[in-house]
This record gives C-alpha cells, structure tokens and sequence, in this order.
C-alpha cells in the first residue's frame, strides 16, 4: 500500500523517539512491501524558533493531506509562561483543526516491564485497559481570561462533543470485554452532569450489549492503583483524561511506554507516544523510544488497517524487551534510545525468515 505520513518531530526528545518510530516504519515498509512517503514538518517551540507560529499553516496543510500524522513531543522551559506564544498551543490547535475528538490511550503491561513499575506485581495483575479521553473540548479549549487580580477558565461540553466520544469508546468497548466506565465529577460540575446523561441514553439505546457504569474522578484515580484489572474502557473529558493517563501510565512500567491514537470521524489520525518532550534528558539519547514504536503500531492498525503490521510491530516489541532492550526509566543496565530501535527493527526483520 502507498500511504503519506507527516512527521512531526517537536522539541526536546521528540526528534530522539521519532528518529527510531521512522526506523521502525521503514522496517515494517521493507517487511510487508509497502511505500510510505514521509514529509517532515515542524510543530511547537522549534516551529516558534523558525517561524514565529507553533502550528506554521504548511504543517497544518501537510498533516490535512496526509493519510496520518506522527508526532513527537513539544514544550520545553524555553517557552514556559509568561510567553505568549506557547508549543502546546500547535498541538491544540492541530489536534482541533483535524477534528480528531477522541484519544485512545491503551494501557498494557508487557510481562517483562512488571519489575519495572512501582506497584505490586499482583495490583498489576491482569491490567489491560483502555482510555478514550475527548480531545477537543472542555476546559482545554473554553475562554480563558486574565483580569486584576483573577483569572478565568471556561469549561464547556455541548451534547454532541459528549455523544460522539461515548460512542466510540462503546463501539470499542463492545470490541473488547464489553465494559465502559464513564468518569465525571457529576457531584459537583454541570458539564459532568450533562456527560454522565448523554453517556447513559447513548449506551442504552445504542449498545445494549456494553455494560456501562459511572465513576467519580477521584474515586477513580485511586481504583487505578488499587485493582486496575476491573477496568476495560475508560471514557471521560479532555483534563481527567489528561491527568489519569499519566497516572494509569505506571501500570504500564514507565510513561515512556505508552502510545496513543487521537481520532475523528475518518480514517485520518494524530499518533504520539502520551509522554513529553522531558527537556531534562533531551539529547543525551537515552529517552524511551518504545511510547513512539508502539504510536506506529497504532498508526497502521487505525489509519492505515494494517493489522497484521501492527500486531508485527507489538511482537517485535514484545522480543527486544525479552532480549533487554532497556531505556534508564526501565532498568539500571540500560541501552540507548537507538540501540533499542536497534532491537525493534531486527526483531521485525527477523520474524520475517
Ligand atoms: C498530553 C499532553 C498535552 C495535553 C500537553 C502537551 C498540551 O500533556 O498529550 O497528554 O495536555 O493534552
Ligand atoms: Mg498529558
């Protein structure tokens, strides 16, 4: 197949990650006989440094005629507030221009990264879930003003922006185990109240074969660590998505293993692993690149419907970890950035034979 993919490096260890994610495309590409066309692009502080914008209109033109988007990370202490113009702005501003409203952020533990979590190996037991976190709306994207001596920022969820991200986690969830677990704060916030109403009618009249049940954020991010095998799919809004991914990361091993998908209504996609541009490690290759590896997977798995690709790419993942293949956040003897790309990429070739 002949696909088209941008690729969006960043700022800090973005271009380190993304340098073995392309790596592992170009493997997958010889392995399966495919063309990907790879156009890079610039986005976030490296983008502000060249052109004074965070999403410069080529990027955003790039990424539209796209099949997909890879991306790294952005931000950096170079651009912390007070700046006016800020990195995560493009990526705001491009996950919204493409209308990608749903961010798929799965967590699984592979069997050698269990020494690598902080938590107990039977709390990880069975861990294998997936949070669909909306993405284009909230308080991420409500009207933000800055007055004497207050601020503001407006959290706003319409009916619609709620019923098009329950259903695609329902669709996924019936996919899967058949269990959603909608998250809110419905005791206290009306966007949660109006969330926690549209997730039950769509669920009822939609997928009755989806078992649905509602959780209050905090009482969710404790069950987390708690028994996190009860959860299959997790739906909740932009920011409880934003701060219980990082959280349900450490079921994982580390944040830097975790890939994501961010979707809308066509095949197109935004891939990114759900870390950041980690400024303090940045250039020293020893980032973690198995976050952006594994956002490939997900690329040809959602936009491209190469499953068996994608599943490739896991497996592959699944024999340079067996073979130790380990950044510093996973292990004392630890390889480089690129000698685990090193793995990935023989592990693929190889499986070929
Ligand atoms: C993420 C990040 C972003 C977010 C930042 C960089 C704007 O934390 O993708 O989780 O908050 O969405
Ligand atoms: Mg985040």
């Amino acid at each position: 197949m002949k696909a088209s993919i941008a690729v969006l490096a960043g700022d800090g260890i973005g271009p380190e990650v993304l340098a073995q994610a392309t790596r592992v495309l170009a493997a997958v590409a010889a392995r399966f006989g495919h063309d990907f066309a790879l156009h890079d692009a610039l986005i976030g502080g490296i983008a502000i440094g060249k052109t004074g914008a965070p999403l410069p209109d080529e990027t955003q033109a790039l990424c539209r005629e796209a099949d997909a988007v890879l991306l790294g990370a952005v931000g950096g202490p170079k651009w912390e507030p007070p700046a006016k113009v800020r990195p995560e702005q493009g990526l705001l501003a491009l996950r919204k221009g493409l209308g990608l409203y749903a961010n798929l952020r799965p967590v699984r533990l592979f069997p050698q990264l269990v020494a690598a979590s902080p938590l107990k190996p039977e709390v990880l037991d069975g861990v294998d879930l997936l949070v669909v976190r909306e993405l284009t709306g909230g308080i991420y994207f409500g009207a933000k003003r800055r007055e004497a001596d207050r601020a503001v920022d407006e959290c706003v969820y319409t009916t619609a922006e709620v019923e098009r991200v329950v259903r695609m986690a329902a669709r996924l969830a019936g996919e899967r185990r058949g269990r959603l677990t909608s998250v809110d704060k419905a005791n206290v916030l009306e966007t949660s109240r109006l969330w926690r109403e549209v997730a039950t009618r769509v669920v009822n009249e939609e997928f009755p074969q989806v078992r649905l049940d509602h959780q209050l954020v905090d009482s969710c991010a404790m069950q987390l660590v708690r028994k996190p095998s009860r959860f299959d799919v997790i739906v909740t809004e932009n920011m409880f998505g934003d701060i219980l991914t990082d959280e349900a990361s450490v079921l994982g091993g580390t944040l830097g293993m975790l890939p994501s998908a961010s979707l809308g209504e066509g095949p197109r996609g935004l891939y990114e692993p759900i870390h950041g541009s980690a400024p303090d490690i940045a250039g020293r290759g020893v980032a973690n690149p198995y976050g952006a590896i594994l956002s490939v997977a997900m690329l040809l798995r959602h936009s491209l419907s190469l499953e068996t690709e994608a599943a490739a790419v896991e497996s592959a993942v699944g024999s340079a970890l067996d073979h130790g293949a380990l950044t510093e956040d996973l292990a004392k003897r630890a390889v480089s950035t690129r000698e685990v790309g090193d793995a990935v990429v023989r592990a693929l070739l190889e499986e070929r034979q």
